[in-house]
């Protein structure tokens, strides 16, 4: 990405600090020579923390291994149609739609927000209020753009009535959905924004602060996860930007390790 375009979108995050910075173009993050397991692009490696969302995360029982198949087209849309019309939780009652995802059926990148919010019930697109234009933008920093090749999904497909937590039994009813999303997309590289989409994710109460930083890996596929602050915290706190921006490249450098075909190392130096 040109540094002059990069330094526009980081100012419409709000990242000011980081403009003389942002004049080069930034480095890749220096990775350590040795790590926790490395797995390999080609052949990842075991799940390093098997927990058991992270392990179920990408095992569906209605979806083949190789489901990138002529028909996945066909039950991507199959699996909308349930989503759109699930009743497995009381927030049926209360939501104005359900919220499925957005973003190509085939690309790389896959971020899972927390929620619906209200704006989001009423358009039916994640993350197209306030916090969904400061995600665009920190996507946009590092070349992603949910029209053309990052996947935006939540845990939840339906909103909490005045934007509450979502409650244990609703995420069980609801991470399924996710969980199948994840076996078709097949993404390579995953984005939890936000400590309620990494905490479920990975199966963990660990506080956010002690899960950024490294490489979680998802599933069976051990796909590569990395967590960062949920856009939304961010307006609230706009003083941590500058960390949400590490994690950002943090996680662009691995994916380029990742496409370059080496083996990652999980922590970030
Ligand atoms: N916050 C989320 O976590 N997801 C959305 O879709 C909107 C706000």
């Amino acid at each position: 990405m040109h540094p002059q375009r990069r330094r526009q979108y980081l100012e419409a995050i709000g990242i000011e600090e980081w403009r003389l910075r942002a004049r080069e173009t930034p480095p890749p993050v220096a990775l350590p020579a040795t790590g926790p397991a490395a797995p390999t692009a080609a052949a990842p490696a075991a799940t390093p923390a098997a927990t058991p969302a992270a392990t179920s995360a990408a095992t569906p029982a209605a979806v083949p291994p190789a489901a990138h198949g002529t028909d996945v087209a066909a039950q991507w849309e199959a699996l909308r149609a349930e989503v759109l019309a699930c009743r497995r939780c009381p927030l049926h009652a209360t939501r104005t739609q359900g919220v499925f995802g957005v973003g190509p059926l085939r690309c790389d990148w896959l971020v899972i927000g927390e929620a619906p919010g209200a704006e989001e019930d009423r358009r039916g697109e994640p993350f197209v209020g306030a916090a969904g234009q400061l995600l665009d933008a920190m996507l946009r920093a590092i070349g992603l753009d949910r029209r053309n090749n990052v996947y935006i999904a939540n845990i939840l497909k339906s909103r909490p009535p005045g934007n509450r937590d979502p409650r244990p039994e609703e995420v069980a009813a609801c991470l399924p959905y996710l969980e199948r999303q994840i076996a078709l997309l097949q993404p390579r590289i995953v984005l939890a924004v936000g400590r309620i989409a990494a905490q479920n994710l990975l199966a963990t109460d660990a506080p956010l602060g002690r899960l950024r930083g490294r490489v979680h890996h998802l599933g069976e596929r051990s796909t590569p996860l990395v967590v960062t602050y949920h856009p939304a915290y961010l307006l609230r706190t706009p003083g941590e930007k500058r960390k949400a921006w590490e994690d950002l490249k943090f996680a662009r450098s691995l994916y380029q390790q990742l496409t370059e075909g080496g083996s990652i190392d999980g922590n970030r130096s």
